[in-house]
């Protein structure tokens, strides 16, 4: 796949989620939108727009109620479970709010967990896992176990672990929500260096207009569907996300 392709598309993606009979609640209203090869995009929206349940689609999580996705060539309607699950580990990248790592074992086996399941042998993904470490500025504490890492730190193993192997697109779900600005700041310094010098596809999904306008393109989703393309003016963001400017909010 070179620059430019399409690396995902969603075409009128519905999610349903039953909430006892005869109750269905629909999330996601028919959501269309491509991702292309060496994209940095963001996907923004307040808490509860559909954010998280887009990102598991996305992430080949779960399934769309109906709707066609393709994630590289690949139509996840017609795959079947456990193709998805070889699918998630080779070819998507996740960084979470929360870090998901391992308890009680340590960063370089942390990265290299996804490479264990993907049949990668032990010297191999030991030597990726500390160049990776390397790569988010971790060298020091490669021996460390989660509890005893900041989140900052924390978070800097979960994306060397989301690039383990070497994952056509990163898909990252509030991942400074937990981190104090600065943090913040250097955890998304260390996705625009993937971007810029290795070229990853990379997805950032949050509530936050401010990292959104970082982006290349940014995607508003509000109630459910896509609000618009916002070419990275604050304002446009805003009126698509609905939120109150400061201004408006001292008004009321
Ligand atoms: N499994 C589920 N069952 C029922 N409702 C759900 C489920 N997952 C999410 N929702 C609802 O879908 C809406 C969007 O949730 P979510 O995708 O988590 O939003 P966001 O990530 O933007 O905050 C919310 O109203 C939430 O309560
Ligand atoms: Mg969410």
């Amino acid at each position: 796949m070179a620059a430019g392709d399409v690396m995902l598309e969603l075409k009128d993606i519905h999610k349903s989620f039953f909430i006892g009979t005869p109750n269905e609640f629909e999330v996601l209203h028919g959501v269309n939108f491509t991702v292309r090869e060496g994209e940095f995009v963001s996907i923004v929206g307040q808490s509860g727009s559909g954010k998280s349940t887009l990102m598991n689609i996305i992430g080949a999580l779960d399934r769309p109620t109906t709707g066609e996705y393709t994630l590289d060539g690949v139509d996840i309607e017609k795959a079947k479970d456990h193709e998805l699950s070889i699918l998630r580990n080779k070819k998507i990248g996740f960084v979470f709010q929360t870090y998901n790592l391992i308890a009680r074992t340590n960063a370089i086996k942390n990265v290299e967990l996804p490479m264990m399941y993907a049949g990668v042998g032990h010297t191999e993904r030991t030597e990726r896992a500390k160049m990776l470490l390397e790569q988010v500025g971790m060298t020091n504490r490669m021996m460390h176990n989660p509890d005893e890492l900041s989140g900052g730190q924390k978070q800097r193993v979960a994306i060397a672990r989301a690039m383990a192997n070497d994952p056509a697109i990163i898909l990252a779900d509030e991942p400074t929500g937990a981190l104090d600005s600065a943090t913040g700041r250097l955890i998304m310094d260390i996705f625009h260096e993937l971007h810029e010098k290795q070229g990853k596809t990379i997805v950032l999904i949050t509530h936050s207009p401010e990292l959104s306008l970082e982006t290349e393109r940014i995607i508003t989703l509000r109630d459910g569907d896509i609000r618009g393309e916002s070419a990275g003016k604050w304002e446009q963001i805003k009126a698509d996300m609905s939120v109150k400017t400061n201004e408006e909010e001292k008004a009321c």
